[in-house]
């Protein structure tokens, strides 16, 4: 089974990447289950209906968050009635939406899950580690697959070591720069620290470069602003399973400009 994994989707050069590069991929592969990190996908800033819809049309299985889940409060009025869009696990208790979803794909059971990071990160984050305890005990699956939504390298790191052989696959997404280390670590899990951004090439991280200089050049705190022209990029990681035994076999990592 291959399991194509896209990193943070980011505003209108985003979708365009996500789009042209999906046709490419899938004009050369077989893709069986595709997860895609939308939390910037609307103008940077969370998801909308029309966005979430949209994804589902381009045949999308399971959607993540991030810190941004809830900033387009559209979401609101629909992330309780879906059930393959992911906001972290370990959100303060009551948070709206689900952390986990479970997806049986032709017989097998996939779980995808996400986790925030608490390093560099809101405090009101509960611990990453004993909510993937938790979610292991209670959760049945033949597959677990875990975004890892962090700020620091060392905390996905430590994370995926401490869980290596439990969870096939742990991502990492949230800081928008991918990491050339994606492997399978000693007891078999498909491991990157940052999958990376589909977006704008030219911005800071997605957002235009001049309002990120200005502000820490100058100090200026203008409004933030999608680069919604120029270059775009494409990273994801592409993850084979074999089917019987639920083993990775491989994983690539796809950077395009
Ligand atoms: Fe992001
Ligand atoms: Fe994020």
């Amino acid at each position: 089974m291959n399991i194509l994994i896209v990193g943070d989707v980011y505003s209108k050069l985003g979708r365009e990447s996500l789009e042209e590069n999906l046709k490419k991929i899938k004009s050369e592969k077989t893709i069986h289950f595709l997860i895609v990190n939308g939390e910037n996908i609307s103008h940077g800033k969370g998801i909308n209906e029309n966005h979430y819809k949209w994804l589902m049309q381009l045949g999308v299985n399971v959607v993540t968050l991030g810190n941004h889940s809830y900033q387009n409060k559209q979401i609101f009025n629909y992330i309780d009635n879906v059930n393959n869009l992911v906001r972290p696990y370990n959100y303060p208790l009551d948070s709206p939406g689900k952390g986990y979803t479970t997806i049986n794909y032709n017989g097998t059971l996939i779980t995808v899950f996400q986790m925030i990071g608490t390093v560099f990160m809101d405090e009101n984050n509960l611990s990453p580690f004993s909510m993937t305890e938790k979610l292991l005990e209670e959760v049945k699956s033949d597959i677990y697959i875990c975004d890892f939504h962090g700020e620091a390298t060392s905390e996905k790191i430590a994370f995926g070591h401490y869980f290596d052989g439990r969870i096939q696959i742990i991502f990492g997404t949230h800081t928008h720069v991918a990491t050339a280390d994606a492997r399978i670590l000693e007891h078999g899990t498909a491991y990157i620290t940052d999958v990376g951004m589909t977006g704008p090439l030219d911005g800071v991280i997605g957002t235009k470069k001049e309002i990120i200089i200005n502000r820490m050049v100058n100090g200026c705190k203008e409004r933030f602003e999608p680069q919604d022209t120029g270059k775009k990029q494409f990273n994801a990681i592409l993850v084979e399973i074999d089917d019987k035994s639920h083993k990775v076999t491989h994983i690539d990592t796809i950077n395009n400009i």
